[in-house]
């Protein structure tokens, strides 16, 4: 791909996302469940452009959302409503209400509390919520503790005992209709053992439900699978899906994963420009104009992300910062990089996912142009926004006029 050709048209910094791999990566993943009925519900958060979500609807994909702006989105990019997921710790009354009428496949509940709500919410509207409850199956995922979902002191699912009492209450109701399990342990998991513990705990839960009559339909292993951001092993998918095959010998039900990470996140990156070169006291610094606001994760969890320069010069020890005023504002530190000068362009790799999904407008940045790739052709999926953009949303008394 001709990175400056790019950066000529669309200026940085610039998400570029490659739709060729996440088609494949997709489909990768749907055949390694195809001995069994399956259904890939795409996590919206990890990217949720809307053409991107718009090539995954068209490939039959389902999706994972978690706020019912994501539902929206899913829908519009033309996802069947059958095939939508409604997850999270906290939904509001208004987007029960909403998601039940725009009768999506399962409402996923998340505490007793919750069930209540979607019943109450349901029997206003005189229908019959379809609901599935995350399980917290106490696992440890060995992943970072920010993005590990599946022990007690988690503030997600509920234990199994609790989920049974719940089933049974849900069973009991003239509305709410229990038709899933679900689980999510944690994100980036290279250690995939962990997950199929989790199915097993789960799946006999199933049968237990299954003892006093309720028979759930989906199986949600929620998402996680790890990807290579930097030296990691990449996770085997044939085993991933083997052992969660495994786990549900003997049982007629649809598989549902999650995956987000996994789909999009290699098949990302992020252009970025050098504005120029710093060095304070013996360390250099490359300033370029992509920051945290843009791509948090490294400030966010340490996180790497290779960055690459264009240029093959010799190589020194630097820190690429951004121009925001914070410290942690940084995207690789101690990374090896040939000497840059103003305008010279990175690639930051591996920026596909939780990418600009997370960017935000801190110091008044506008967030980033995305661009899509497909069949060796480019073409723009997101405008950059304009300082308009910015502002459009305030209201200041007797200002308006001057823009
Ligand atoms: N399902 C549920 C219920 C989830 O909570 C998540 C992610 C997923 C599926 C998708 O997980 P994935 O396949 O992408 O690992 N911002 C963090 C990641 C947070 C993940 C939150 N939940 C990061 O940048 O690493």
């Amino acid at each position: 791909m001709d990175y400056q050709e790019l950066k000529n048209i669309y200026d940085t910094p610039l998400y570029v996302y490659n739709f060729d791999d996440i088609k494949s990566r997709y489909e990768a993943l749907k055949s390694e469940f195809k001995a069994r009925k399956s259904l890939i519900c795409y996590a919206v958060k990890a990217n949720s452009n809307l053409s991107l979500l718009k090539m995954l609807a068209d490939l039959g994909s389902g999706f994972d959302c978690v706020s019912i702006g994501e539902v929206k989105r899913a829908i519009l990019a033309g996802a069947k409503s059958y095939k939508i997921i409604f997850s999270g710790v906290g939904k509001k009354d208004s987007e029960i209400k909403e998601a039940i009428n725009l009768d999506i496949l399962m409402i996923n509940v998340e505490s007793s509390a919750e069930l209540l709500r979607v019943e109450s919410v349901a029997k206003e509207l005189n229908k019959k919520a379809r609901i599935s409850i995350r399980v917290n199956p106490n696992i440890d995922a060995k992943t970072h503790p920010y993005i590990s979902t599946g022990l007690k002191e988690n503030k997600f699912g509920v234990d199994i005992e609790k989920a049974k009492s719940m089933y049974l209450k849900a069973k009991n109701s003239s509305f709410l209709d229990p038709v899933g399990i679900h689980f999510h342990i944690g994100s980036q998991l290279l250690d995939i053992t962990p997950v199929h513990e989790a199915a097993k705990v789960v799946a006999k839960l199933l049968n237990e439900l299954k003892a006093v009559d309720i028979d759930i339909k989906f199986f949600d292993v929620g998402g996680g699978i790890g990807i290579r951001y930097n030296k990691e092993e990449p996770v085997n998918l044939y085993q991933y899906a083997q052992g969660i095959l495994e786990s549900l010998k003997g049982q007629d039900l649809t598989i549902v994963c999650e995956p987000g990470r996994y789909i999009v996140g290699e098949c990302g990156e992020l252009l970025t420009s050098v504005i120029y070169e710093k060095i304070n006291d013996k360390k250099r610094f490359v300033i370029v104009d992509a920051a945290m606001n843009d791509l948090l994760r490294p400030s966010l969890y340490g996180a790497y992300h290779e960055i690459l320069s264009l240029k093959n010069t010799q190589t020194s020890n630097c820190d690429v910062v951004g121009p925001v005023c914070e410290s942690g504002d940084f995207l690789a530190k101690d990374i090896n990089l040939p000497d840059l000068e103003s305008g010279d362009l990175l690639v930051v790799k591996n920026a596909g996912a939780y990418g600009f999904t997370m960017s935000s407008n801190y110091n008044t940045r506008a967030r980033a142009a995305e661009v899509a790739i497909e069949a060796g052709k480019h073409r723009l999926i997101r405008k950059r926004e304009s300082f308009e953009d910015l502002i459009k949303n305030e209201l200041v008394e007797d200002f308006g006029a001057k823009y």
